[in-house]
Protein backbone atom coordinates (compact mmCIF):
# COMPACT_ATOMS: atom_id res chain seq x y z
CA UNK A 1 0.00 0.00 0.00
CA UNK A 2 1.23 3.40 -0.95
CA UNK A 3 1.04 5.87 2.27
CA UNK A 4 1.68 10.11 1.32
CA UNK A 5 2.89 11.21 4.88
CA UNK A 6 2.43 14.91 5.14
CA UNK A 7 3.74 15.77 8.42
CA UNK A 8 2.95 19.82 8.29
CA UNK A 9 3.33 21.81 10.84
CA UNK A 10 4.98 22.11 14.87
CA UNK A 11 4.25 18.84 16.65
CA UNK A 12 2.46 17.44 13.32
CA UNK A 13 6.25 15.99 12.22
CA UNK A 14 6.78 14.39 16.19
CA UNK A 15 3.33 12.86 16.04
CA UNK A 16 3.58 11.53 12.09
CA UNK A 17 7.02 10.05 12.90
CA UNK A 18 5.53 7.91 16.06
CA UNK A 19 2.38 6.57 14.35
CA UNK A 20 4.63 5.53 10.81
CA UNK A 21 6.62 4.10 13.34
CA UNK A 22 4.01 1.71 15.35
CA UNK A 23 2.87 0.70 11.39
CA UNK A 24 6.12 -0.23 10.39
CA UNK A 25 6.78 -2.56 13.70
CA UNK A 26 3.56 -4.28 13.23
CA UNK A 27 3.06 -4.43 9.53
CA UNK A 28 5.25 -7.96 8.93
CA UNK A 29 2.96 -9.92 11.96
CA UNK A 30 -0.04 -9.09 9.06
CA UNK A 31 1.39 -9.06 6.07
CA UNK A 32 1.19 -5.58 5.28
CA UNK A 33 3.85 -3.93 2.94
CA UNK A 34 4.00 -0.33 2.95
CA UNK A 35 5.40 2.00 0.86
CA UNK A 36 5.95 5.35 2.14
CA UNK A 37 6.15 8.78 0.52
CA UNK A 38 7.26 12.23 2.52
CA UNK A 39 5.58 15.62 0.85
CA UNK A 40 5.16 18.95 1.93
CA UNK A 41 1.78 21.06 3.67
CA UNK A 42 0.91 23.70 5.51
CA UNK A 43 3.25 26.67 6.56
CA UNK A 44 6.42 24.36 5.56
CA UNK A 45 5.50 24.21 2.52
CA UNK A 46 5.30 28.02 2.57
CA UNK A 47 8.25 28.83 3.63
CA UNK A 48 9.73 26.29 1.20
CA UNK A 49 7.82 26.12 -1.81
CA UNK A 50 5.49 29.40 -1.34
CA UNK A 51 2.21 27.27 -1.58
CA UNK A 52 0.55 25.59 1.46
CA UNK A 53 -0.56 22.61 -0.80
CA UNK A 54 2.09 22.24 -3.74
CA UNK A 55 1.03 20.72 -7.08
CA UNK A 56 3.50 17.64 -6.12
CA UNK A 57 1.64 17.10 -3.12
CA UNK A 58 -1.41 16.85 -4.68
CA UNK A 59 -0.62 14.27 -7.58
CA UNK A 60 1.59 12.02 -4.82
CA UNK A 61 -1.64 12.00 -2.67
CA UNK A 62 -3.92 11.14 -5.83
CA UNK A 63 -1.48 8.15 -6.23
CA UNK A 64 -1.56 6.87 -2.64
CA UNK A 65 -3.80 4.28 -1.31
CA UNK A 66 -4.57 6.67 1.70
CA UNK A 67 -2.77 10.28 2.96
CA UNK A 68 -1.62 10.09 6.39
CA UNK A 69 -1.68 13.75 8.03
CA UNK A 70 -0.18 15.61 10.68
CA UNK A 71 -1.22 18.92 11.57
CA UNK A 72 -0.80 22.46 9.78
CA UNK A 73 -0.76 25.81 10.97
CA UNK A 74 1.78 28.38 12.25
CA UNK A 75 1.27 32.11 13.72
CA UNK A 76 3.46 33.18 11.36
CA UNK A 77 1.11 32.86 8.93
CA UNK A 78 -2.08 34.71 10.95
CA UNK A 79 -2.16 37.53 8.61
CA UNK A 80 -2.70 36.11 5.39
CA UNK A 81 -6.01 35.73 4.29
CA UNK A 82 -7.23 32.07 4.94
CA UNK A 83 -7.06 30.84 1.68
CA UNK A 84 -2.97 31.81 1.31
CA UNK A 85 -2.82 30.15 5.38
CA UNK A 86 -1.47 26.92 5.90
CA UNK A 87 -5.03 25.98 6.78
CA UNK A 88 -5.86 26.46 3.32
CA UNK A 89 -3.69 24.21 1.90
CA UNK A 90 -5.67 21.45 3.99
CA UNK A 91 -8.71 22.28 2.69
CA UNK A 92 -7.77 21.76 -0.63
CA UNK A 93 -6.34 18.59 0.24
CA UNK A 94 -9.39 17.49 1.54
CA UNK A 95 -11.17 18.81 -1.59
CA UNK A 96 -8.68 17.35 -3.63
CA UNK A 97 -9.50 13.59 -2.13
CA UNK A 98 -12.78 14.04 -2.10
CA UNK A 99 -13.45 12.53 1.25
CA UNK A 100 -16.98 13.86 2.43
CA UNK A 101 -17.52 12.38 5.80
CA UNK A 102 -14.89 12.98 8.82
CA UNK A 103 -15.08 10.15 11.33
CA UNK A 104 -14.21 11.61 15.13
CA UNK A 105 -14.66 8.67 17.78
CA UNK A 106 -14.48 9.86 21.07
CA UNK A 107 -14.82 7.61 23.89
CA UNK A 108 -14.01 7.55 27.95
CA UNK A 109 -11.26 5.59 28.36
CA UNK A 110 -12.00 3.81 31.96
CA UNK A 111 -8.03 4.95 32.66
CA UNK A 112 -8.59 8.79 31.71
CA UNK A 113 -12.32 9.44 33.15
CA UNK A 114 -10.15 11.20 36.15
CA UNK A 115 -8.66 13.27 33.61
CA UNK A 116 -11.67 14.67 32.37
CA UNK A 117 -12.56 18.19 33.37
CA UNK A 118 -16.10 16.39 33.40
CA UNK A 119 -17.45 14.36 37.23
CA UNK A 120 -16.52 10.70 36.51
CA UNK A 121 -19.87 9.35 37.00
CA UNK A 122 -20.86 12.30 33.96
CA UNK A 123 -18.31 10.85 32.25
CA UNK A 124 -18.36 7.71 32.51
CA UNK A 125 -19.35 5.02 29.59
CA UNK A 126 -18.94 8.06 27.21
CA UNK A 127 -18.40 6.23 23.67
CA UNK A 128 -19.53 8.41 20.61
CA UNK A 129 -18.59 8.95 16.30
CA UNK A 130 -19.05 12.87 15.12
CA UNK A 131 -19.97 11.99 12.05
CA UNK A 132 -18.79 15.32 10.24
CA UNK A 133 -19.57 16.71 6.80
CA UNK A 134 -15.99 18.14 5.46
CA UNK A 135 -16.54 19.39 1.90
CA UNK A 136 -19.65 21.45 2.41
CA UNK A 137 -21.31 24.48 4.63
CA UNK A 138 -19.48 27.87 5.28
CA UNK A 139 -15.97 26.50 4.85
CA UNK A 140 -16.65 26.71 0.74
CA UNK A 141 -19.68 27.99 0.09
CA UNK A 142 -19.66 31.09 -2.60
CA UNK A 143 -19.52 33.76 -2.26
CA UNK A 144 -17.51 34.84 -0.43
CA UNK A 145 -15.03 37.63 0.21
CA UNK A 146 -14.54 40.89 1.16
CA UNK A 147 -15.93 44.36 0.09
CA UNK A 148 -15.95 47.87 1.58
CA UNK A 149 -16.40 47.39 5.88
CA UNK A 150 -17.76 44.21 5.52
CA UNK A 151 -17.20 40.56 4.84
CA UNK A 152 -19.30 37.68 4.15
CA UNK A 153 -19.22 33.75 3.70
CA UNK A 154 -22.13 31.10 2.30
CA UNK A 155 -23.80 28.40 4.11
CA UNK A 156 -24.90 26.30 1.11
CA UNK A 157 -25.64 22.86 0.95
CA UNK A 158 -27.70 20.26 -1.33
CA UNK A 159 -29.78 17.74 -0.71
CA UNK A 160 -26.82 15.04 -2.30
CA UNK A 161 -24.44 16.56 0.28
CA UNK A 162 -26.60 15.87 2.79
CA UNK A 163 -27.82 12.16 1.31
CA UNK A 164 -24.23 11.18 1.00
CA UNK A 165 -22.82 11.84 4.78
CA UNK A 166 -25.95 10.97 6.34
CA UNK A 167 -25.58 7.38 4.99
CA UNK A 168 -22.66 7.24 6.13
CA UNK A 169 -23.73 8.30 9.28
CA UNK A 170 -26.40 5.62 9.70
CA UNK A 171 -23.86 2.74 8.28
CA UNK A 172 -21.68 3.70 11.19
CA UNK A 173 -24.71 3.84 13.82
CA UNK A 174 -25.44 0.22 12.11
CA UNK A 175 -22.34 -1.09 13.82
CA UNK A 176 -22.91 0.54 17.20
CA UNK A 177 -25.53 1.52 19.27
CA UNK A 178 -28.04 2.03 16.60
CA UNK A 179 -28.37 6.15 17.52
CA UNK A 180 -28.11 8.84 15.24
CA UNK A 181 -28.03 12.24 16.76
CA UNK A 182 -28.69 14.38 13.51
CA UNK A 183 -27.48 18.37 15.02
CA UNK A 184 -28.69 21.55 13.16
CA UNK A 185 -30.02 25.02 13.95
CA UNK A 186 -33.57 24.44 11.81
CA UNK A 187 -35.13 26.79 14.11
CA UNK A 188 -33.05 29.76 12.10
CA UNK A 189 -31.12 27.89 9.19
CA UNK A 190 -32.77 27.16 5.78
CA UNK A 191 -29.78 25.40 4.94
CA UNK A 192 -30.44 23.24 8.78
CA UNK A 193 -34.33 22.64 7.38
CA UNK A 194 -32.78 20.98 4.49
CA UNK A 195 -30.52 18.70 6.27
CA UNK A 196 -32.82 17.70 8.78
CA UNK A 197 -35.23 16.92 5.78
CA UNK A 198 -33.00 15.01 3.97
CA UNK A 199 -31.97 13.09 6.68
CA UNK A 200 -35.66 11.99 8.02
CA UNK A 201 -35.76 10.47 4.26
CA UNK A 202 -32.40 8.91 4.55
CA UNK A 203 -33.66 7.28 7.86
CA UNK A 204 -36.33 5.61 6.51
CA UNK A 205 -33.89 3.34 4.61
CA UNK A 206 -32.20 2.26 7.79
CA UNK A 207 -35.20 0.84 10.03
CA UNK A 208 -33.27 -0.21 12.58
CA UNK A 209 -31.59 2.86 13.64
CA UNK A 210 -33.26 5.60 15.96
CA UNK A 211 -32.94 8.86 14.48
CA UNK A 212 -33.24 12.56 17.05
CA UNK A 213 -32.68 15.77 16.10
CA UNK A 214 -30.94 18.34 18.43
CA UNK A 215 -30.13 22.04 17.57
CA UNK A 216 -26.39 22.52 17.93
CA UNK A 217 -26.24 25.26 21.22
CA UNK A 218 -28.38 22.53 22.99
CA UNK A 219 -26.13 19.80 21.57
CA UNK A 220 -23.45 21.83 23.32
CA UNK A 221 -24.86 21.29 26.37
CA UNK A 222 -26.02 17.88 26.17
CA UNK A 223 -22.22 16.86 25.30
CA UNK A 224 -21.33 18.10 28.95
CA UNK A 225 -24.17 17.58 31.11
CA UNK A 226 -24.67 14.10 29.56
CA UNK A 227 -22.39 12.96 27.20
CA UNK A 228 -22.65 9.20 27.58
CA UNK A 229 -26.39 9.62 25.89
CA UNK A 230 -25.19 9.68 22.34
CA UNK A 231 -23.91 7.23 19.75
CA UNK A 232 -23.66 8.51 16.51
CA UNK A 233 -23.88 12.62 16.11
CA UNK A 234 -23.89 13.62 12.27
CA UNK A 235 -23.43 17.05 11.76
CA UNK A 236 -22.33 19.99 9.03
CA UNK A 237 -18.85 21.21 8.28
CA UNK A 238 -18.51 23.99 11.24
CA UNK A 239 -20.90 22.57 13.69
CA UNK A 240 -18.76 19.09 13.65
CA UNK A 241 -15.76 21.27 13.76
CA UNK A 242 -16.73 23.06 17.13
CA UNK A 243 -18.86 20.09 18.60
CA UNK A 244 -15.62 17.86 17.91
CA UNK A 245 -12.99 19.74 20.29
CA UNK A 246 -15.68 20.29 23.13
CA UNK A 247 -16.20 15.75 22.65
CA UNK A 248 -12.25 15.60 22.50
CA UNK A 249 -11.01 17.64 25.39
CA UNK A 250 -13.84 15.52 27.31
CA UNK A 251 -12.06 12.57 26.82
CA UNK A 252 -9.00 14.78 28.77
CA UNK A 253 -6.72 15.84 26.35
CA UNK A 254 -7.78 17.19 22.55
CA UNK A 255 -4.86 14.84 21.98
CA UNK A 256 -6.14 11.60 22.33
CA UNK A 257 -8.43 11.90 19.29
CA UNK A 258 -8.38 10.32 15.68
CA UNK A 259 -10.05 10.89 12.73
CA UNK A 260 -10.33 9.01 9.16
CA UNK A 261 -12.11 10.78 6.00
CA UNK A 262 -13.99 8.40 4.08
CA UNK A 263 -16.10 8.73 0.55
CA UNK A 264 -13.68 9.60 -1.79
CA UNK A 265 -11.37 8.82 -3.59
CA UNK A 266 -8.15 8.40 -1.64
CA UNK A 267 -8.95 8.37 2.49
CA UNK A 268 -7.40 10.77 4.73
CA UNK A 269 -6.23 10.09 8.38
CA UNK A 270 -5.30 13.22 11.08
CA UNK A 271 -5.43 13.84 14.53
CA UNK A 272 -8.34 15.96 15.65
CA UNK A 273 -5.72 18.32 17.22
CA UNK A 274 -3.77 21.14 15.74
CA UNK A 275 0.03 22.32 15.62
CA UNK A 276 0.30 23.12 18.94
CA UNK A 277 3.51 25.79 17.78
CA UNK A 278 4.31 26.12 21.50
CA UNK A 279 5.38 22.59 22.14
CA UNK A 280 6.74 21.86 18.97
CA UNK A 281 10.07 20.49 18.57
CA UNK A 282 10.64 19.20 22.41
CA UNK A 283 9.45 16.04 22.51
CA UNK A 284 6.69 16.85 24.24
CA UNK A 285 3.47 16.00 22.34
CA UNK A 286 1.17 13.23 22.28
CA UNK A 287 1.28 11.06 19.62
CA UNK A 288 -1.75 9.27 20.75
CA UNK A 289 -4.09 10.82 18.52
CA UNK A 290 -2.18 10.25 15.53
CA UNK A 291 -1.38 6.57 16.23
CA UNK A 292 -5.14 6.06 16.77
CA UNK A 293 -5.72 7.67 13.40
CA UNK A 294 -3.20 5.15 11.53
CA UNK A 295 -5.07 2.64 13.25
CA UNK A 296 -8.33 3.77 11.57
CA UNK A 297 -6.64 3.72 8.44
CA UNK A 298 -5.43 -0.56 9.04
CA UNK A 299 -9.28 -0.22 9.92
CA UNK A 300 -10.67 1.51 7.10
CA UNK A 301 -8.51 1.97 3.92
CA UNK A 302 -6.80 -1.43 4.63
CA UNK A 303 -10.08 -3.50 5.83
CA UNK A 304 -7.24 -4.78 8.82
CA UNK A 305 -9.63 -5.34 11.66
CA UNK A 306 -6.99 -7.33 13.38
CA UNK A 307 -4.03 -4.69 13.24
CA UNK A 308 -6.34 -1.86 13.73
CA UNK A 309 -7.36 -3.62 17.15
CA UNK A 310 -3.72 -4.61 18.04
CA UNK A 311 -3.25 -0.57 18.29
CA UNK A 312 -6.35 0.50 19.90
CA UNK A 313 -5.56 -2.34 22.30
CA UNK A 314 -2.16 -0.90 23.09
CA UNK A 315 -2.74 2.07 23.25
CA UNK A 316 -5.06 0.97 26.30
CA UNK A 317 -3.26 -1.06 27.98
CA UNK A 318 -0.38 1.74 27.59
CA UNK A 319 -2.83 4.56 29.58
CA UNK A 320 -4.06 1.44 32.32
CA UNK A 321 -0.56 0.71 32.98
CA UNK A 322 -0.30 4.34 34.36
CA UNK A 323 1.72 5.65 31.54
CA UNK A 324 0.65 8.88 30.73
CA UNK A 325 1.96 11.71 28.07
CA UNK A 326 2.95 15.78 29.08
CA UNK A 327 -0.54 16.99 28.06
CA UNK A 328 -2.30 14.09 30.16
CA UNK A 329 -0.02 13.65 33.78
CA UNK A 330 -0.92 16.26 36.65
CA UNK A 331 1.52 18.98 37.21
CA UNK A 332 4.81 18.15 38.65
CA UNK A 333 4.35 14.12 37.66
CA UNK A 334 6.71 11.88 35.65
CA UNK A 335 5.42 11.27 31.90
CA UNK A 336 6.84 9.92 28.31
CA UNK A 337 7.90 11.84 25.57
CA UNK A 338 6.44 11.41 22.36
CA UNK A 339 9.12 9.36 20.96
CA UNK A 340 9.12 7.01 24.44
CA UNK A 341 5.31 6.79 23.88
CA UNK A 342 5.48 5.91 20.58
CA UNK A 343 8.48 2.69 21.00
CA UNK A 344 6.11 1.59 24.07
CA UNK A 345 2.69 1.78 22.05
CA UNK A 346 4.84 -0.25 19.02
CA UNK A 347 5.98 -2.69 21.47
CA UNK A 348 2.19 -3.50 22.81
CA UNK A 349 1.15 -3.55 19.66
CA UNK A 350 3.28 -6.30 18.44
CA UNK A 351 2.97 -7.74 21.61
CA UNK A 352 -1.17 -8.13 21.47
CA UNK A 353 -0.92 -8.80 17.90
CA UNK A 354 1.39 -11.85 18.62
CA UNK A 355 -0.83 -13.32 21.33
CA UNK A 356 -3.68 -13.00 19.28
CA UNK A 357 -1.81 -15.54 16.37
CA UNK A 358 0.18 -17.86 19.29
CA UNK A 359 -4.28 -18.02 20.12
CA UNK A 360 -5.00 -19.01 16.58
CA UNK A 361 -2.02 -21.04 16.25
CA UNK A 362 -2.98 -23.43 19.59
C1 LIG B 1 -9.89 20.47 12.08
C2 LIG B 1 -9.17 21.78 11.98
C3 LIG B 1 -9.33 22.32 10.57
C4 LIG B 1 -10.81 22.54 10.33
C5 LIG B 1 -8.53 23.63 10.29
C6 LIG B 1 -7.07 23.46 10.59
C7 LIG B 1 -8.74 24.10 8.87
O1 LIG B 1 -9.62 22.68 12.96
O2 LIG B 1 -9.52 19.53 11.35
O3 LIG B 1 -10.81 20.35 12.88
O4 LIG B 1 -11.37 23.57 10.72
O5 LIG B 1 -11.42 21.64 9.73
MN1 LIG C 1 -11.08 21.80 14.32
Amino acid sequence: MKIAILAGDGIGVEVTREAVRVLLEIAPIYDLHFEFSEHLIGGDAIRRVGNPFPDETRAACLESDAVLLGAVGSPEFDRLPPRERPEGGLLRLRTALGGFANLRPSRAYPALVGSSPLREDVFAGTDMVIVRELLGGLYFGEPRGTAEGEAFNTMRYSTDEVERVARVAFEVASGRKKLVTSVDKANVLETSQLWRATVERVAKDYPGITLEHLYVDACAMHLVTNPSRFDVILTENLFGDILSDEAAVLTGSLGMLASATIGGKVDLFEPVHGSAPDIAGRNLANPLGAIASAAMMLRYTCKNEGAADAIDRAITKFLDAGHRTADLAKQGAPFFSTSDTGALIAQFAVDAANMVHAYHAV
